[in-house]
């Protein structure tokens, strides 16, 4: 899409630096306005997704290709799961685990199949000069995340969104932040914190309260995240949902009348919350009106108006639509509307490696080396560094 030159014009005075050498020397990712800034200089996020790299026992040289075939596209950010959840520690079923519930009796796995396979994560994206931004649980069933902390301290089969709202799993959860957060604490390397992927009052279970409401889910990213920053001070906090919206103007739209529980510009508004996030998968949303691309052009646009509003960086983290959905037009399209129109950052779901024991998970959006759509991530990289004056 043609965006207009006022449209333009706003943007990039938008990304422009306030002050950066009023924060020179941290070592850490920071913010200024809109922009997001490292050592006093512009520090550009673009790159991709690999939740998988310290999943599912990838070795060190293996991790270490996941995020060379990164940086190689010029990416210099990462988001990647830091939460793997058990019910059962059954070695084939489970090579790697973070947490082990046996019913309300909750370890943190700080072992050589635990965290300290995260340390050699860590290592890997530092020798390859990429950063993190960690999400510390799961909307979804995959990989743990809180249908296991509702199961196992509530009982099989209460409400997904108690995730939210009972005191003793808001405190089993506070507990793995904890031990989480504070073992990377004074790590350059991380970029950020994520509280979940994609939270919602829904869950992969249908059991619900019928009472989640935005309000319950804001309340909650008001308390993990002044949470974190009581735990470490270093780092960003962001949520890591989709940022559905919760307009007053919408009644009838899914995406932006609440009621997934998400109400982007009101949780972008909380004070220890440094960036906003969203993602943007117009397939699986079943949102072709009047195509893909264009919805997602306008959804990409919607969120940069709120970053304008609150002045905090927005990411888009997570996108993607399908070969069969015209992938390299609809990519092409929807970084230049991102990084043209002023969005801080970007990230695209997600990185892929072929290995020689085998290619790294495919779930029909992976980007491999070698493919039209590595190459675009290629060709943006480039692009949204000229723009920040990163190159
Ligand atoms: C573990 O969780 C699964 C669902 O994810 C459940 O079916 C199973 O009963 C649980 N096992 C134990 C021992 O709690
Ligand atoms: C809790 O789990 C840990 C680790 O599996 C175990 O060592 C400990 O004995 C358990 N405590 C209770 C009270 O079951
Ligand atoms: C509804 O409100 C949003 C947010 O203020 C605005 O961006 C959008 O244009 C409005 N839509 C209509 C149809 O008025
Ligand atoms: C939001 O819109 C959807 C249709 O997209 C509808 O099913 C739902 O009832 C609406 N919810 C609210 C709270 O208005
Ligand atoms: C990696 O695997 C993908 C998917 O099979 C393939 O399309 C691509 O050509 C491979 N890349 C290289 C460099 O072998």
């Amino acid at each position: 899409m043609k965006l207009s030159s006022t449209f333009i014009a706003l943007a990039l005075a938008a990304v422009s630096f306030a002050s950066p050498a009023a924060r020179a020397g941290s070592g850490y990712v920071q913010t200024s306005g809109q922009a997001f800034t490292l050592d006093g200089a512009p520090y550009t996020v673009y790159g991709e997704n690999s939740y998988w790299v310290g999943l599912s026992g990838y070795s060190t040289d293996q991790m270490n290709q996941a995020f060379s075939d990164i940086a190689a596209t010029g990416g210099t950010t990462v988001r990647t799961w830091g939460f793997n959840d058990v019910n059962s520690t059954t070695a084939s079923d489970h090579p790697v685990y973070y947490q082990y519930f046996d019913g309300k009796n909750i370890t943190v796995n700080t072992g050589a199949n635990g965290l300290a396979n995260f340390d050699n994560v860590v290592a890997a994206a530092k020798a390859n000069n990429i950063k993190l931004i960690v999400t510390l649980t799961n909307n979804w069933g995959d990989y743990g995340g809180m249908d296991v902390y509702v199961n196992s301290i509530l009982g099989y089969g209460q409400p997904h969104d108690y995730f939210y709202s009972n005191p003793d799993v808001i405190a089993a959860y506070k507990n793995y932040v904890k031990a989480f957060v504070s073992r990377y604490a004074n790590e350059p390397t991380i970029f950020g914190w994520e509280l979940a992927n994609e939270p919602r009052c829904g869950g992969s279970t249908p059991a619900s309260s019928g009472t989640c409401t935005t309000k319950t889910i804001t309340t909650w990213i008001q308390d993990i995240s002044s949470y974190i920053k009581t735990v470490d001070s270093n780092h960003l906090v962001g949520l890591g949902d989709e940022g559905w919206f919760n307009w007053a103007n919408s009644t009838s739209d899914w995406t932006s009348n609440g009621s997934n529980g998400i109400d982007f510009d009101a949780n972008l508004a909380i004070s220890s919350i440094d960036f906003g996030t969203f993602h943007l998968y117009p397939g699986t949303w079943q949102e072709s009106s009047p195509s893909y691309d264009q919805w997602g052009q306008t959804w990409i646009q919607n969120h940069r108006n709120s970053q304008v509003t609150a002045n905090k960086p927005v990411l888009l983290e997570e996108f993607g639509v399908t070969v069969s959905q015209d992938q390299t037009q609809t990519y092409n399209d929807w970084y230049s509307t991102a990084i043209n129109g002023g969005l801080s950052g970007v990230i695209i779901w997600q990185a892929g490696s072929n290995y020689s024991s085998g290619n790294s998970p495919d779930d029909g959006f992976t980007v491999y080396p070698g493919t039209d759509a590595y190459n675009v991530v290629k060709t943006f990289s480039a692009e949204i560094k000229k723009r920040d004056g990163t190159s």
